[in-house]
């Protein structure tokens, strides 16, 4: 028996509807509702299920049907773009679900029920971001009041048609009977073991006096609940608080706490200090010695810097906030109860939120209207600190790359030149930070055939790198180049991440027995930076081919293999200044 309901495009949340397993009709263009979606693969039930199921890939913008099933809550829900849907990531949720394809041969017998939760066409706000925390099945399949069928799943009650106009209508079928009493979710408080928002999380919170003791008050509760919300641990965030007035204090630093219990109970002791609100100084303050190593911060786990502000600081923030973001910290700005334009001239630096944030895009501000307000911004701040792929400004030359080395092991090298190679993408590699969550490599060594020696990832240190690298085997063959550079596309480009800059760097001592044309030119289409190094008998206009435009900055040529060596820096160099001269915003 399946019982169809019927719903529209804005309100299609799975957490609405109180059922274990159900089929969605969904209609087309659910896509232009900007409906929100927490997740990828399995989805917070506060999620469109039509995104979800576009996102998914099981349905496209056109509509279809969709299987529902639903899960447990989980602790992480990963925000990614996929087929035009941006799904944004959450901490935790009390439920979830997955869709899937729906294969079954249309059924005659289904007997439908009605779910109108349509909004009426002015309301398309209605089902808005999550901000409360509990909440969901409420609204239930409303129960038939005339059963047509024995059994209590195949019932019929009149649909309510959707408000007029409406073209979003949904219809959904269980697959099982529903339950007949609303199942109470448990949450469990379990502790993610995956690195889910592994960011090193500052708090700058404001002790002027300006701001009087009772919203003092209201900025530790705030801090209090994204505490408890961020779920502070070691193998997630770690948080820390900054208070500054005249100047900045360090009231909790980054690695006293490793759970969120206790960073709520040292918040709970914070004193007022009162002076002024020099924000610009506890920016200093946290580039030079609170993001230190010796202060806790974690190599791999990106900076984030959240300045809470009452009104406006009382010092410059520009210069300070440039060098911080130049060390890789991603400044956000809350702003509470910022200048109005009675007030816009008392301002000490005129737009102080776009010169101190990391990017001005809108995601690293949050202007919040009062303090009473201030509650509402804990959920939408945490899920933004956690969306580690936008936190840019943590992104560098250094970290942000998937690097793939295409090595001539062909028996013209010799086995004494292969090992110089080996020491050239050994140093090289050493240059760059390594881990999953930043630089990766991976390498292939070619001759008439090819050999994955490691795939990306699969080193996630810098020690283990190195040794692989020394491992590798000298192989002794032909040069097929162009061959070898279409097997890294598969072999490695295929599995980078999207948020890495794709390096290929292709060494190679002579002139290739295949075209490396047409391959070259498939794997820049892919948004690969390709450098080409040629040693001795290398051809000169192959490794133009290969080299990513402008060539002289991609290609490198040398007479020998022991003058290999100084192109470690140049390379590196390159790399850096490509990066940094990508816009900023
Ligand atoms: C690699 O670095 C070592 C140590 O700095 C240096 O002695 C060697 O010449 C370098 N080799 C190459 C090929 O870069």
């Amino acid at each position: 028996g399946l019982t169809p309901v019927l719903l529209c495009c804005t309100s299609v949340l799975a957490g609405k509807i109180n059922l274990p397993e159900f089929i969605v009709k969904c209609p087309a263009h659910c896509k232009e509702t900007k409906q929100q979606v927490y997740g990828t693969g399995v989805f917070a039930s506060i999620s469109s299920i039509c995104n979800a199921a576009i996102h998914s890939g099981v349905i496209t913008n056109s509509g279809g049907k969709v299987i529902v099933r639903k899960m447990a809550g989980q602790n992480i829900y990963k925000g990614t773009n996929s087929n035009g849907v941006r799904s944004l990531s959450l901490p935790k949720w009390r439920e979830s679900f997955v869709v899937s394809v729906d294969a079954l041969p249309p059924d005659p017998s289904i007997v439908y029920s009605s779910f109108s939760v349509c909004p009426l066409l002015s309301g398309q706000k209605e089902a808005k971001a999550p901000v409360a925390t509990t909440a969901l099945p409420v609204t239930t399949a409303p129960e038939p009041a005339t059963t047509t069928a024995p059994e209590p799943t195949t019932t019929t009650t009149t649909t309510t048609p959707a408000p007029t106009t409406t073209t979003s209508t949904t219809t959904i079928t269980t697959t099982t009977p529903p339950p007949t009493t609303a199942k109470a979710h448990t949450h469990t408080h379990t502790h993610t073991h995956a690195s889910y928002c592994k960011v090193d999380l500052a708090f700058l919170m404001d002790g002027s006096w300006s701001i009087g003791k009772r919203r003092f008050k209201i900025q530790k509760d705030f801090l209090a609940e994204v505490a408890h919300a961020i779920n502070v641990g070691v193998a997630g965030p770690m948080m820390g608080i900054i208070q500054y007035g005249d100047d900045p204090v360090t009231e909790i630093s980054l690695k006293t706490y490793s759970n969120s219990r206790d960073v709520k109970t040292a918040i709970d002791k914070i004193v007022q200090k009162g002076g002024l609100s020099n924000v610009g100084r506890a920016l200093s303050y946290i580039n030079k010695q609170y993001f230190s190593d010796a202060n806790g911060n974690r190599g791999g786990a990106p900076n984030v810097a959240v300045v809470l502000v009452d009104g406006w600081p009382t010092d410059k923030v520009e210069e300070a906030s440039r060098l911080a973001r130049e060390s890789g910290i991603n400044i956000f700005f809350v702003t509470i109860e910022g200048p109005d334009d009675n007030e816009k001239h008392n301002v000490v630096e005129a737009n102080f939120v776009d010169k101190a944030v990391c990017r001005t895009n809108g995601f690293f501000s949050l202007p919040v209207s009062s303090w009473f307000a201030l509650r509402k911004a804990v959920q939408p701040l945490v899920k933004r600190v956690c969306d580690t792929d936008r936190l840019v400004c943590s992104k560098t030359c250094l970290n942000a790359n998937d690097i793939a080395f295409v090595i001539d092991g062909s028996s013209s090298v010799g086995t004494g030149n292969f090992r110089t190679v080996l020491q050239f993408v050994a140093n090289v590699t050493r240059e760059f930070e390594i881990s999953d969550t930043d630089t990766r490599v991976g390498a292939v060594q070619y001759t008439y055939e090819q050999r994955l020696e490691f795939a990306f990832g699969q080193h996630n240190n810098k020690a283990d790198l190195l040794n692989a690298i020394k491992r590798i085997n000298y192989w002794s063959g032909g040069t097929s180049t162009g061959a070898a550079i279409t097997y890294a596309a598969e072999q490695l480009f295929s599995k980078s991440k999207p948020n890495k800059r794709k390096i290929m760097i292709v060494i190679t001592d002579g002139r290739s027995y295949d075209d490396v044309r047409a391959p070259a030119l498939a794997v820049h289409r892919q948004g690969v930076i390709a450098y080409s190094i040629g040693i001795a008998w290398a051809a000169q206009d192959e490794l133009e081919y290969i080299a990513t435009d402008p060539d002289k900055e991609h290609s490198f040529f040398v007479d020998e293999f022991d003058s290999l060596y100084k192109f470690v820096p140049k390379i590196i160099h390159n790399i850096c200044q490509e990066f940094n001269s990508q816009p900023r915003n």
